[in-house]
């Protein structure tokens, strides 16, 4: 379903070996090509978890952009499909920005397209991986951004207000 955001054209959405519906590419998707771009409303934390009291399913899907505040489909009954991307410990895109979702290599049709959910999220976030990648951190909570091997890892792919904390922990 589109409502706010984009997904590329060569992308669809599919049943994940991971968790749930997952974005697949359709055919080849070369590195550096846009995969999808998260529109809909910004939420401050306190209106996140007022929805989530009534609707906890909707925690899954908003993105962290600032201290405090998400961006998140606009309705709760109209999930975009850009925001059924799923998390890998070892993934083959990653953000650019704020809401933007690039290749960070190349992508052979079929294959499931994940980014690392710890590139723009700190806050509100735990859960089991089951990424399956030999890399993979088992327990994800928002905490990674901190290690130097996990900046060094995603130094192209680290969301801007991430990059923010980080400066500003200097
Ligand atoms: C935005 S949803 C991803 C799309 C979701 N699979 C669906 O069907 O709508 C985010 C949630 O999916 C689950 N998820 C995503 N990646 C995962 C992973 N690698 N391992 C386990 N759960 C994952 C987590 O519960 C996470 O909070
Ligand atoms: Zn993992």
């Amino acid at each position: 379903m589109r409502v706010d955001s984009y997904l590329s054209s060569n992308c669809y959405i599919g049943k994940s070996g991971i968790e749930g519906l997952g974005v697949f590419a359709k055919k080849k998707i070369k590195k550096g090509d846009m995969i999808l771009i998260w529109g809909g409303r910004i939420l401050s934390s306190a209106e996140l978890a007022n929805i989530v009291k009534k609707a906890p399913e909707f925690d899954f899907f908003p993105v962290e952009v600032a201290n405090g505040f998400y961006i998140a489909p606009s309705n709760i009954h109209q999930i975009d499909d850009a925001y059924r991307i799923n998390h890998s410990c070892n993934p083959n895109a990653g953000i650019k920005g704020q809401t933007l979702v690039v290749a960070r290599k190349d992508i052979h049709a079929g294959e499931e397209i994940c980014f690392d959910y710890e590139t723009s999220d700190i806050i509100n976030m735990s859960f089991i991986c089951t990424c399956g990648s030999k890399f993979c951190r088992k327990k994800i909570n928002g905490n990674s951004w901190k290690k130097k091997n996990f900046q060094k890892k995603n130094t192209n792919f680290l969301s801007i207000y991430l990059k923010e904390m980080l400066r500003s922990q200097i």
